[in-house]
């Protein structure tokens, strides 16, 4: 398949590519877009054949259901059989913007999107071309992230094209992404409201509109053996190719243990690699130290976690430890505790305590 790339252009006026963006999703084609949390991989959300090839372009499961993303917030009512007050609250407060809720489905949404359940994901990004891309297509665009199964979720256009070229009929192209992260899933079909993924929207955010919210246990355990509620959740996500583990402690102290660890993977003919805070990486004695941001810049670390996995990939590192990150804001409820998730995923729940 020739798959037609556009750079959209700032400020996103490229009405003739956001237009023909639409009329391919409208004919049962693939767009991979910008959002403002990752690219996504769009098909018409009411076509299940289209639901169809989503699944097939990325590799991945039909268990795992898709977004339904929106361009306003009215047509919630066509895509959820019932709108509680609680939804209409959070899109008040929180659309157009990185938050889905999960409702119950209506029938207009096929149970190819829903990965065959009664319930559908609801959100309405807020990055403009998405949006008037969602708009040009009839209004209903299923999209998981752009990225094959497997791989972390795109923040560049060139992971998009990576993954997707021959894959997708466009690609459209808007360099980095705002976010770096998924956005937040929140269940409104459960009492009280349960956070299935953490994101930019915090549960501390969520609790504020709603009172009480809780999060889906298995977010946080080290152990990993639960499974999440987020059927998407409980596959080995943004797993780079080598090994990661998590190694958490005083700094000096964690230095000490990841260099010693480094030289053992040395000796076994292993590329070794860290992750490390601004502050912290001159510590490490590694083949190749990432340096992911100063420790209190959870926006700058949330952003560069996705790609800095795929450098990690691309240079075929084969040991990686990772410094824990995000643990300072989690009694705020900032971005840390999406931060952290992630990289528990992305480690296999592996964590060391020093
Ligand atoms: O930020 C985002 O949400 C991005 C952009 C493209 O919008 N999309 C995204 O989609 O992250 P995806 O497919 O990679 O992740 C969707 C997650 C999965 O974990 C899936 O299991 C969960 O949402 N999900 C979807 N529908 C659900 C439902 N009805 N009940 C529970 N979880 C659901
Ligand atoms: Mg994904």
């Amino acid at each position: 398949m020739d798959t037609k790339i556009v750079r959209l252009s700032e400020g996103n006026n490229d009405e003739t590519a956001l237009r023909e963006a639409g009329e391919i999703l409208k004919s049962g084609g693939l767009v991979a877009f910008p959002t403002e949390t990752v690219y996504g991989l769009g098909g018409d959300a009411l076509n299940p054949d289209s639901s169809k090839k989503i699944y097939a372009a990325k590799g991945r499961p039909s268990d795992n259901p898709l977004i339904v993303h929106l361009y306003r917030t009215e047509d919630l009512y066509r895509v959820a059989k019932e709108v509680p007050e609680e939804a209409l609250k959070l899109a008040e407060a929180f659309w157009p913007g990185p938050l889905t809720m999960i409702l119950p489905k209506s029938d207009l949404v096929p149970k190819e999107t829903t990965g065959g359940l009664d319930t559908v994901a609801v959100r309405l990004p807020s990055h403009v071309g998405a949006r008037k891309m969602i708009e040009y297509a009839g209004g209903f665009v299923a999209a998981p992230s752009a990225n094959l199964s497997g791989k972390p979720s795109p923040t560049l256009a060139k992971y998009v094209i990576e993954d997707m070229q021959g894959r997708v009929d466009m690609i459209l192209d808007d360099g980095e992404v705002g976010i770096g992260l998924e956005s937040t899933i929140v269940d409104l079909t459960v009492d009280p409201p349960q956070v299935l993924r953490p994101g930019y929207i915090t549960k501390e955010m969520l609790t504020e509109v709603l009172g009480r919210v809780e999060n889906d246990a298995t977010l946080f355990s080290v152990s990993g053996k639960t499974a999440p509620r987020a059927p998407g959740m409980k596959y080995r996500h943004y797993a780079p190719k080598g090994d990661l583990v998590i190694v958490r402690g005083e700094s000096e102290r964690v230095a000490a243990f990841v260099n010693e660890k480094l030289r053992e993977a040395r000796r076994a003919g292993e590329k070794t690699g860290v992750i490390a805070a601004q502050e912290t990486s001159k510590l490490y004695d590694a083949d190749v130290v990432k340096t992911i941001g100063k420790r209190r810049d959870e926006e700058v670390i949330a952003k560069r976690l996705y790609g800095i996995l795929r450098e990690f990939d691309d240079e075929n590192v084969g040991k990686i430890f990772s410094e824990s990150f995000g643990e300072e804001s989690d009694e705020k409820g900032g971005l840390g505790q999406a931060i952290m998730n992630r990289l528990l995923k992305a480690a296999g729940h592996q964590v060391i305590e020093v």
